[in-house]
């Protein structure tokens, strides 16, 4: 069952919503947020203090569920977010004591991703909208890993640089002060998370691949085996990752069964570095480029830890300002999707109370007679 006993369930909810407590188009008024995630394999919830600070931040892996597949199954996804959604909230909420009633809105991922998975928070959030009165916010799941760079430095500066790298995106965008998103650059083929993830399926290093090339990468040795860093042009702020998945094939298809046991931990370290190599020479050529001196690195990837490092050094060695969000809000939770619906809210967005799943929402800017605003692309 999806809800438990204490859920406030009245006959009015289906036909006629109780929204007395919060007028559509009144000001919001600050106060504790519940955020939901459920694009891809995380069942995720979160709570917010009415200053915006993390209270809670469940995260339920589905890696179990996955793993024999080499990879996510939607229709397993959907249905083991299903069985989980209700515990992983009320865990949020116990967690941060906060009782469901003093909500002050709830924000949820609306896309992309998976459709069926993100028909249950989707959902949900709604149900818990209608039944408490409360506001429901719909938020882009790349605008959530964006918003993750403040949750533990809630100081860092604008302007400046973001780069997004999962599993299913790698992108450059430089973030104004107004709160505009110009991208600058992002992948033309795989993502920096699938190149990882396909990777370690060649390496035979299982799901999921990034936390696993982490690991046996530490232990080999980054120039035993060169990888080749692809830039495409000159100062171009374009990734490109598919020939490196490529380049590791043949490497492999030469190698005898024993050698590439052997060369495992090499392999993985020469393969990660340049995925690193690339990524950090793209963000600081951003930097320059746009003459700013701070940098957000939020997404999966960013959990990276050779990633992490060559971005601290660099930082430190350039005098940049750098955003590296605690491991828990790199890969995918709800705390970054209630700061984003949050920011949403106090930036006088209206509630989205006819929210619909977008599986395919883009993270776009439009520009307009010289203008750049933030939007929302479908396809
Ligand atoms: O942001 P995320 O959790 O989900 C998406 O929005 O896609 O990113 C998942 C991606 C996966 O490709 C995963 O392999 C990668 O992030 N990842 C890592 C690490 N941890 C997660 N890649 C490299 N090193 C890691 N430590
Ligand atoms: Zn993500």
């Amino acid at each position: 069952m999806l809800f438990n006993a204490s859920w406030p369930i009245r006959n009015e909810m289906c036909s006629s919503p109780d929204q007395s407590e919060f007028q559509p188009g009144a000001q919001w008024r600050p106060g504790p947020v519940l955020g939901i995630e459920s694009s891809c394999d995380e069942t995720a919830a979160a709570v917010l203090g009415r200053g915006g600070a993390v209270l809670s931040n469940v995260v339920s892996s589905q890696g179990t569920v996955h793993e024999k597949f080499g990879g996510v199954v939607p229709e397993l996804a959907a249905r083991a977010h299903l069985g989980k959604i209700n515990m992983v909230v009320e865990e949020a909420l116990a967690t941060a004591q906060v009782s469901r009633h003093t909500l002050a809105a709830v924000a949820v991922t609306q896309g992309p991703g998976l459709a069926g998975a993100l028909l249950v928070g989707v959902n949900y959030a709604k149900a818990l909208s209608y039944g408490l009165g409360i506001p429901i916010i719909g938020v882009n799941h790349l605008q959530g890993h964006i918003a993750s760079a403040w949750l533990a430095d809630p100081m860092f500066p604008l302007p400046c640089i973001v780069l997004v790298v999962s599993g299913g995106h790698t992108h450059l965008y430089r973030h104004d002060v107004d709160g505009r998103c110009t991208q600058l650059g992002r992948t033309r083929d795989d993502a920096a998370g699938e190149a990882f993830d396909k990777g370690a399926q060649m390496l035979g290093l299982g799901y999921p691949g990034g936390p696993a090339v982490d690991r046996i990468a530490r232990s080999g040795d980054s120039q035993a085996i060169r990888f080749p860093r692809f830039h495409r042009a000159k100062n171009s702020l374009e990734f490109s990752f598919s020939g490196l998945k490529t380049a590791l094939l043949y490497k492999l298809r030469e190698m005898d069964g024993s050698l590439r046991h052997h060369q495992t931990a090499d392999l993985a370290a020469g393969y990660q570095e340049a995925i690193v190599q690339v990524l950090v020479t793209k963000a600081f050529a951003a930097l320059k480029q746009s003459n700013l001196a701070a940098l957000a690195v939020v997404g999966g990837v960013s959990a990276n830890s050779r990633l992490r490092t060559v971005l601290s050094e660099r930082a430190a060695h350039e005098g940049i300002r750098l955003s590296l969000p605690p491991i828990e809000y790199c890969t995918d939770n709800a705390a970054m999707i209630a700061s984003a619906g949050r920011q949403l809210l106090l930036n006088g967005e209206r509630p989205h109370s006819d929210l619909d799943i977008s599986p395919a929402e883009r993270f776009v800017t439009v520009h307009e007679e010289n203008r750049t605003t933030i939007g929302f692309s479908v396809g």
